[in-house]
């Protein structure tokens, strides 16, 4: 029976060693307050994702506060879609798309999720990997699939930033560029990561206004501390 108890540990062990082998999850370093980073993803993905998903929590007026952007810079270079009555969206809206149930599930045999709350769901390390495990598959109705999600119904937008990469060989293990993007594969990475940190920005915009409130606590109970201090100072001055 103890020689039972002591083998446990280590098949738990090796059940978590080979799940985190078979995820091969990539880390993103991501940093919230970069402000120009934010800024960068949220161009790139109203430009190549907004098309497709929507981000139905969010409103275009937080970028105000949260992306230091100016309502014009939002409504010429963020707002694409146009209301009911054919008016440019206002920047008090939902960040809401045309996509037409109908149409996506004959095109992609699906319709393609809300992305607000995806970095919350998946991590931003899974999107990051995701995003750079594209690679060619001529038996795929869109020419491309996804190491970490395999047979996804996604084409690779990004493509044209980053080229096609192939399989060298079948295990997928090694991949060469059979298609050149207009940018680095460093630049890629970066963008890939300006992207990310974006997409975790929206799953959880309340998390800068914590850091700001944060700072002002912060400063708060280091002020107090030293008048609590001086205080204490005040009151056993004649004790001693
Ligand atoms: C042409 C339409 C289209 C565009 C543009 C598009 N996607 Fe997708 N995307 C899809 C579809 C369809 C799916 C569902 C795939 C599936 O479940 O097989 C999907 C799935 C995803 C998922 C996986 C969601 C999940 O957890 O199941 C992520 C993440 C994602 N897309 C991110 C992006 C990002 C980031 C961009 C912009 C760079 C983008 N997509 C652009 C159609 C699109």
């Amino acid at each position: 029976m103890n020689k039972y108890i002591l083998i446990l540990p280590l098949i738990f062990y090796s059940s978590l060693v080979g799940a985190s082998a078979n995820l091969e999850l990539q880390t993103v370093l991501i940093d919230l307050n970069n402000k120009a980073s934010l800024q960068r993803g949220a161009k790139i993905f109203m430009n190549n994702c907004f098309g497709c998903h929507s981000l139905k929590y969010q409103r275009y007026v937080k970028f105000i506060d949260h992306l230091s952007l100016d309502q014009e810079t939002i409504e010429k270079n963020l707002i694409f879609t146009t209301d009911k009555n054919g008016k440019p969206t206002k920047i008090g809206s939902l960040m809401l798309n045309a996509v037409n149930s109908d149409h996506s599930k004959e095109s992609f045999g699906i319709m393609p999720p809300d992305l607000t709350l995806i970095a919350r769901s998946r991590g931003p390390d899974w999107l990051y990997t995701f995003l750079m495990s594209f690679y060619q598959d001529e038996s795929r109705p869109f020419g491309v699939n996804n190491k970490l999600y395999p047979n996804v119904s996604m084409p690779h937008v990004l493509w044209w930033m980053e080229g096609i990469k192939k399989p060298i060989n079948s295990d997928l293990s090694e991949f060469e560029y059979v298609k050149k993007g207009n940018i680095t594969e460093i630049e890629y990475k970066q963008s890939t990561t300006d992207l990310v940190n974006f997409l975790t920005y929206v799953s959880e915009p309340a998390q800068l206004d914590r850091y700001r409130i944060g700072f002002w606590v912060m400063l708060f109970l280091v002020i107090f501390s030293f008048v609590a201090f001086l205080l204490k100072i005040e009151y056993w001055k004649d004790i001693d």
